[in-house]
């Protein structure tokens, strides 16, 4: 199924990057139930990002209650060589590949590449490259992530420059590719980031930071309605 049928208008993904990982079953499933259809799951290589965060022997884990809930997990490359890894994700049971502009030569072949795995693709960039240069070359891909922190680390503020980063990227893309949006998302920012052209919202801290996950995911989706 592709990117745009996962999509219900616009969904906010939680970010595994935050969760307990000593209760991980358990709070996946807790946000399965509450609604969340899209998981985000990072994987950074302490290269590209300072972190060593986690890979495919987690995704493994994971992705049968994901799936099984009619979930699908969403995994952000902050790795130096993207490529390398299509395999992997895609036989641990990742859905989607999103890979940073910065490290690719050839965006389009590498959205190709992707895609003979079977996984749906994204694009990200860092606050430093232009939305209109990502832009020119993202147009095969199902998604583009406008990143709103440094990659990296959970729990980051927002920058507010990154609302007119999204508006800019939304209206240099085609209408069929959807914009993301990653970093120091909570609801006091959420709206904004949607009106400005975002329909796939990350968020970490602000869920699994939180005492009662499905109140802090609710209380996101709401600030949409
Ligand atoms: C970090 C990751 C993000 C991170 C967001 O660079 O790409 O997905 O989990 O976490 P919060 O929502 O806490 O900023
Ligand atoms: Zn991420």
């Amino acid at each position: 199924m592709p990117w745009r049928d996962w999509i219900r208008t616009v969904e906010v993904e939680p970010s595994i990057l935050a969760a307990d990982f000593g209760h991980l079953a358990e709070q996946l499933e807790t946000l399965l139930r509450t609604g969340a259809r899209i998981f985000h799951f990072d994987v950074g290589d302490g290269h590209f990002v300072e972190p060593i965060t986690m890979g495919p022997p987690v995704l493994r884990s994971i992705a049968p209650l994901v799936h099984s809930m009619d979930g699908v997990i969403d995994c952000h490359l902050m790795v130096d060589n993207p490529v390398r890894h299509f395999p992997q994700i895609a036989e641990a049971g990742g859905d989607s590949v999103t890979f940073h502009y910065e490290v690719v030569d050839d965006v389009p072949a590498t959205i190709a590449l992707a895609r003979e795995y079977g996984l749906q693709v994204g694009v990200s960039f860092d606050p430093e490259s232009e939305p209109e240069d990502v832009a020119a070359v993202a147009a095969d891909a199902d998604i583009v992530l406008c990143m709103s922190i440094h990659p990296g680390f959970g729990g980051q503020e927002f920058m507010p420059e990154a609302l007119d980063r999204i508006e800019r990227l939304r209206a240099a893309l085609p209408e069929q590719v959807h914009v993301q949006v990653d970093g120091g998302i909570d609801n006091d920012n959420v709206r904004a980031v949607y009106d400005a052209g975002a329909t796939l919202i990350v968020a970490g801290t602000a869920i699994f930071r939180r005492e009662d996950l499905p109140r802090a995911y609710r209380r996101l989706v709401q600030a949409l309605a």
